[in-house]
């Protein structure tokens, strides 16, 4: 199965433009699963709550169009992230489409920073979709912190996570390296680069975009500071496999009973 992530350098608000970048990245490449970074359509650093509504928009817009339009052109199952309107709420979202349906979406469960003053936190149980062979499950960006999203979206079937991200802290590409070894899945943590100073924040984006394998293993490495893109040839029997080796099984192992999660 190949799999794969664009890493790009937004420009807020410019939406045209940041479509075009990602339809330039990938050229005529053909995958089976991309992930595209969070936010990747609108920027990240808003100034207001009117201000990231005016670019919210539910799973018929132009950016549910333009992942049907990189879905067909690749072959590809795409996720990535958008403002997701829903009544008087807006969520931080990613979407999953196939070239021709909007397969779900998932509202951020953990949002960090100022997030919590535009956004809602995420109302939506965890869920799975059927990807070719596989299972994925989605979290977005600072999700990785709280690692009860990866474990709980593993014990739901996962055996990739797409991770579309905005990351700003020098953490997460380590992590994720613990979280798909004690998990034993593959993970895709697609992030952006380049810098927003908007209102009183000043974002630097840290690329290195990744993909982790079962293992702990480093597939794939974007660079800090460039837009990139890459694919890995995953085998993905192997996130099936819970047992570390022959006497200890990550999953069953557990000792649920000792352990108090409130
Ligand atoms: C983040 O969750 N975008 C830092």
């Amino acid at each position: 199965m190949k799999i794969g992530y664009v890493q790009t350098s937004p420009i807020f608000g410019e939406i045209t433009q940041n479509f075009d970048q990602i339809e330039s990245l990938v050229g005529n490449s053909k995958a089976d699963f991309i992930v595209l970074p969070e936010l990747f359509a609108t920027g990240y650093t808003f100034i207001s709550k009117e201000e990231a509504a005016s670019m919210a928009e539910n799973t018929e817009g132009k950016t549910s169009e333009f992942l049907m339009r990189i879905a067909k052109r690749t072959g590809a199952v795409v996720v990535g992230g958008f403002i997701e309107k829903d009544g008087n709420h807006i969520f931080n979202s990613s979407m999953i489409v196939s070239d021709s349906e909007v397969l779900g979406t998932y509202r951020k469960l953990h949002l960090y920073y100022k997030e919590n003053k535009w956004f809602s936190p995420g109302n939506k149980p965890l869920e799975i979709y059927k990807v070719k062979d596989t299972r994925v499950g989605i979290m977005i960006c600072f999700d990785w912190f709280f690692p009860e999203t990866i474990r709980s979206l593993t014990l739901l079937g996962a055996e990739i996570i797409a991770h579309p991200a905005n990351l700003v802290l020098p953490y997460c590409q380590k992590a994720m390296i613990t979280r798909c070894l004690i998990n034993r899945v593959f993970a895709i943590t697609s992030n952006r680069i380049g810098n927003e100073a908007r209102g009183e924040d000043n974002f630097t984006f840290t690329g290195g975009s990744q993909i982790t394998s079962f293992n702990g293993e480093v597939l794939s490495t974007a660079p800090k500071d460039k837009p990139y893109i890459d694919f890995v040839e995953i085998e993905i029997t192997q996130a099936r496999d819970k047992n570390l080796n022959k006497y200890n099984n990550v999953i069953s192992d557990r000792r649920i009973e000792f352990y108090s999660l409130e």
